[in-house]
């Protein structure tokens, strides 16, 4: 693949622990689409992730049929893109065009990737148990991509309320991890 590089996928957790606000590509064979979504998270250090997703998202019947998506994490270039992703609903237009946002093939399963995106995870749903009650979403990361030579410090955070914040100095605390050397190569 040209637009990427693969990347561990037992080292997913590294790309969502930050709390970025995230695009989701889903397809059920006929239709693409792409929803933004900011509550997410890494639940095991072999590839689990969380995502709320609800009925309320044009995505949730795409994904409960096809079991299978896309994480995009956009750098801060897209913010108001991926806002007014989350502000449309793919029932009424085709976001991928009307936003010029690029399907790249993954391999793993048939939603594309985000060629716009820092890093792209490719999951399958490995437990649906929660949805019913609290819309979450277990998935196993089964591919992951990241652009070559990208900032992966470059996502951007929702901060609840329609405001966002990008990433301030980082502080390399990696000495004092000492109950979490595997973490902190
Ligand atoms: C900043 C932002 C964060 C959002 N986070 C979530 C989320 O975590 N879960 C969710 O279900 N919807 C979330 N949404 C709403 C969906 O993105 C929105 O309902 C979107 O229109 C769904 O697109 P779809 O109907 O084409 O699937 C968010 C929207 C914005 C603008």
């Amino acid at each position: 693949m040209d637009t990427f590089e693969s990347y561990p996928v037992r080292d997913t957790y590294r790309l969502i622990e930050p709390g970025p606000t995230v695009l989701i590509s889903t397809s059920d064979g006929d239709r693409d689409n792409l929803m933004t979504n900011a509550f997410n998270m890494p639940v095991r250090h072999d590839g689990i992730l969380a995502v709320v997703v609800g009925t309320w998202d044009a995505s949730f019947a795409t994904l409960q049929k096809s079991r299978q998506c896309v994480i995009g994490v956009p750098g801060a270039e897209l913010m108001q893109t991926t806002v007014e992703v989350g502000n449309c609903s793919g029932d009424d237009l085709d976001k991928w065009e009307h936003f010029g946002l690029t399907r790249v093939p993954g391999i793993s399963v048939a939603a594309p990737l985000i060629g716009e995106c820092v890093a792209n995870i490719e999951c399958k749903v490995e437990d649906d148990s929660l949805v019913e009650d609290y819309s979450l979403w277990l998935l196993r990361a089964t591919a992951a991509w990241i652009r070559p030579g990208a900032e992966l410090t470059s996502e951007f955070h929702h901060r609840g309320n329609g405001t966002f914040s990008t990433n301030g100095e980082l502080h390399d605390l990696r000495e004092h991890m000492t109950k979490w050397k595997y973490f902190s190569n």
